[in-house]
């Protein structure tokens, strides 16, 4: 949020910094209302700059006196910095500030949750702290004294001295601002110690509230785990002595990597059997090790300019996707990442918030931390290391470490070290550059034994970027027979232009796809049920939105036989699209034949209890508008979640009989562990007790929910009651039960919005705003709330437009307090388009009402302009 009225800032207008930072010195005397901070820091002029004039940003302090080798200075102030005279060589600038912790409910800069002083400075929140150069590529060497009478006081680097109300940290690894971290409070620390591979201990710590000490263990194994896993993977080992992790309960996203003292929302880290379920388990090792492999892919090779984000993030996402693959099951890893890249990516690019990967403009940097840029950027990562082979990709990276190592870069950069004019990565640069998902459509012909596979993409324009050109995309593609065996491994075929065709003879020993030049008239699809199947686009290899008309008997092998077992599931998830698709249309039913072979997969015992679960899952309300509105037709909430509903209850009427006992069979009795197996487990249970609950009115599940030992089996039970006569009263224990555990309360608040029937789900969820557990200053418990709200797509959606309004409300409510969080949620309207007219008039009345409050912050006038359109 700025004062100043908002400025679009430009890729091409970058030009290196004025004055290099030699070293920082910054003293905190901490206050909650009145903090003041001294600064020393050492300028030097860069010779590469042709501008000598001395800027440092400044927003929301009041300075208290400045000096320039001792002299006091006159600067002269603007509305978000200072300027001043300074000398035409190296000189120490002197400042004093004086900030306001408490009132900072924004959670930049540094801030007080819960008594705790806190940071969080990325992007641009260290100029709530300091005047100073407050860019990526201004890396400097910081000492800091804090002198507080809080008993734990931390920054970045190692310590190096303390005594009564009063400790210096120094960090010896430059770093730019952005990095910086402060933490005083009454904390107790859960620690442990690490040897590097290259013998150095490293002392570890969690630091939480007392109260929380019991909740630190799963993430100090997490932590560990990610430092041998970058060791052995990466060859990275890390670099100070002390490893401090901090957990803050007024977060405004999920973790922050500043350098050796990593703030995480406490969400992201906090976590027992009774109080967290599996999937925040999973959650908090994939956020653990994604800050501490920032250490390397973000720390000591930093970003030079905020539109090259995606540089650390998108590197950064995809290494921590491979570490939740080698940990768990990688198959289930990839499907919940593709699922996200769906529900998330794939929703941002269609529509008026589509941005390129690497960006070329934006008005708040804090509206760029997107799912395209993190998300969308890891894809681009790992089709790089499809492309080039494991080695390859593992030889650049190391080139990338060796060049850069100290530096703040560019993707360019990062690209060159792959060998630019490497003919394999030809065009690739423009995945970072190109906005929107490609659809690539494949027929098939046959003549004789030869199969013909021709590909043909094309990249939707957008508001930002009417022209699209073809993307080099790997399509990894395999051959089944009628009996499911493979005929080929699978191949990677690059489609580099806009149409091109590849020719196989499937009756040769071995067969192999060649290129062709184009797809003869005269082909046909064959029809013989023995023709051999193709799994198309495997692992999800390419971010790409597939259209390849596949019969369901293709599908149908497929989803029973594919030996990539992405693409098992990935079958399953198109039969279940087709199907209620057509449903939500009115116009079909399902096929005995696909519920046959959804019950089959449920039961069978080839595949692991977590694929199973998957597998027998039904796409999200939004996924099926998405596919609806991707064939033409104008999608209907009320009708897709009703369709859900009818197949769901189908379901469980046509599995009735192996219901039980495969509930019996997948009981998990050993103690409880959050690990890829019993979760499996857990999570097949939880599908198969939903399913029991339609039959049995909830009888079951309320007995899960009054006798369960760990809260993945008793929330699971509470989602399944909502709804049912037993809801009241489990809603009621649960609270009775967890009042005094805010990461359950968020939960117990999410999960009656979200299971919430359409035409309730707004109403609940005002309700609930008025409960005096709601908290409009915490991020979590307004997500729980008011995010919850917008993620259940029906009741979102309903056709009263009660939702929108609702959710309007309480953004204009939010953004005097938190504009960030505020921006962020607005992404709920991003889907106007995609409805009827009468929906999507509403939401936009309800952005124009947003728009109109006075004195919106330009985070959120940001996002609703681009969205408006
Ligand atoms: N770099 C953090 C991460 O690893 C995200 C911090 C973003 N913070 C912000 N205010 N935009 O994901
Ligand atoms: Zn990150």
């Amino acid at each position: 949020m700025k004062d100043a009225s908002p400025q679009t800032i430009y890729l091409a207008d970058y030009t290196v910094p004025a004055y290099h930072v030699d070293s920082v010195h910054l003293t905190f005397q901490l206050h909650p209302t009145a903090t003041r901070v001294t600064s020393k820091i050492a300028f030097r002029p860069n010779p590469e700059s042709a501008d000598r004039a001395f800027y440092l940003h400044g927003e929301h302090m009041k300075l208290i006196s400045a000096r320039i080798d001792g002299q006091p200075v006159d600067v002269s102030l603007t509305p978000d910095g200072l300027t001043a005279d300074v000398p035409d060589a190296p000189f120490i600038w002197e400042a004093e500030v004086e900030i306001d912790p408490q009132s900072n409910t924004a959670l930049e800069g540094l801030y007080l949750s819960n008594g705790m002083f806190c940071t969080q400075c990325e992007a641009e929140g260290f100029r709530r702290i300091t005047y100073y150069p407050d860019r990526p590529d201004v890396m400097s060497v910081f000492t800091v004294r804090i002198m507080s009478d809080l008993p734990v006081l931390l920054s970045n680097g190692n310590p190096t001295d303390s005594g009564d109300g009063w400790a210096e940290w120094h960090d010896p690894w430059p770093k730019p601002a952005y990095l910086f971290a402060l933490v005083a409070g009454d904390l107790v620390a859960h620690s442990d110690s690490f040897t590097t591979s290259e013998g150095r201990d490293v002392a570890l710590n969690i630091y939480v509230r007392a109260d929380d000490i019991d909740k630190c263990a799963f993430g100090m194994e997490a932590l560990k785990a990610s430092m041998v896993w970058d060791e052995r993977v990466y060859g990275r080992a890390y670099d100070l002595d002390i490893f401090n992790i901090v957990a803050v309960d007024d977060f405004n996203m999920g973790a922050m990597e500043n350098k050796g003292l990593n703030i995480f929302n406490s969400s992201a880290v906090l976590a027992s059997p009774e109080t967290a379920t599996d999937a925040n388990f999973e959650r908090i090792e994939a956020i653990i090790a994604h800050e501490y492999f920032h250490n390397w892919t973000g720390n000591r090779i930093t970003c030079r300019d905020w539109f090259q984000l995606c540089l650390k993030e998108g590197l950064t996402v995809f290494r921590d996707q491979q570490f939740t693959a080698d940990t768990r099951d990688p198959a289930v890893a990839r499907i919940n990442d593709v699922n996200a890249l769906r529900g998330r990516q794939f929703r941002e690019d269609a529509g008026p918030l589509s941005h390129a990967v690497r960006p070329d403009s934006f008005v708040e940097i804090n509206n760029f931390y997107t799912a395209t840029i993190y998300e969308k950027g890891a894809e681009i990562i790992r089709m790089l290391m499809t492309i080039l082979g494991e080695e390859d990709y593992y030889k650049g990276l190391t080139e990338y470490f060796d060049r850069h190592d100290g530096q703040a870069v560019t993707i360019e950069d990062f690209f060159a070290c792959f060998g630019d004019d490497d003919p394999r990565l030809a065009g690739f640069s423009r995945w970072w550059h190109q906005s929107g998902t490609p659809h690539v459509t494949i027929e098939q012909a046959w003549q004789g034994s030869e199969l013909t596979l021709t590909a043909r993409q094309e990249t939707p324009p957008s508001a930002q970027q009417q022209h699209k050109e073809a993307l080099p995309i790997p399509l990894a593609v395999g051959l089944i027979d009628a009996d499911g065996r493979d005929l080929t491994p699978t191949s990677v075929l690059m489609l580099n232009d806009t149409t091109q065709s590849w020719t196989i003879d499937t009756r040769t020993t071995t067969p192999a796809w060649r290129d062709t030049n184009a797809s003869a008239s005269d082909q046909q699809n064959s029809d013989a049920s023995d023709a051999p199947t193709l799994s198309l686009n495997r692992g999800f290899a390419a971010p790409i939105i597939l259209h390849a008309d596949q019969s369901e008997n293709d599908l149908l092998r497929l989803m029973a036989h594919d030996s990539d077992t992405f693409s098992a599931w990935e079958a399953g998830r198109t039969l279940a699209l087709n199907t209620l698709g057509d449903m939500a249309r009115g116009i079909k039913t399902p096929s005995d034949a696909y519920v046959d072979a959804w019950c089959l997969s449920l039961r069978s015992e080839d595949r692991a209890p977590a694929f199973r679960a998957l597998a027998s899952a039904l796409p999200s309300t939004m996924d099926i508008a998405t596919h609806l509105k991707s064939q033409g037709h104008t999608p209907d909430p009320q009708a897709i979640y009703d369709a859900r509903e009818t197949l769901s209850q189908q379901f469980a009427e046509a599995a009735q009989d192996s219901l039980q006992r495969l509930f019996a069979q997948h009981q998990v009795t050993q103690s409880y562990r959050p690990d890829a197996e019993q979760s499996g487990k857990r999570a097949l249970c939880g599908r198969i007790l939903g399913l029991i609950t339609r039959l049995d009115g909830g009888a079951e599940a309320a007995k899960q929910h009054a006798n369960a030992d760990n809260m993945t089996s008793q929330l699971t039970a509470l989602g399944c009651l909502i709804g049912t006569e037993h809801a009241t009263k489990s809603l009621e224990a649960f609270y009775q039960q967890w009042a005094h555990e805010r990461l359950v309360i968020d939960k117990w608040f999410g999960i009656q919005i979200g299971q919430a029937a359409p035409a309730d789900a707004s109403k609940v969820a005002k309700f609930l705003t008025e409960h005096e557990a709601f908290n409009v200053k915490n991020p979590n418990r307004f997500r729980a709330t008011l995010g919850a709200l917008a993620a259940n797509t029906a009741g979102f959606h309903t056709a009263g437009g009660s939702g929108y309004a609702l959710l309007a409300d309480w953004l204009i409510t939010l953004d005097g307090i938190n504009p960030q969080t505020t921006a962020r949620m607005t992404s709920a309207f991003e889907t106007w388009a995609m409805w009827d007219s009468a929906r999507g008039e509403k939401m936009r009345v309800e952005m124009k009402r947003i728009l109109s409050t006075p004195n919106l912050s330009s985070d959120t006038t940001e996002m609703i302009t681009r969205i408006l359109g």
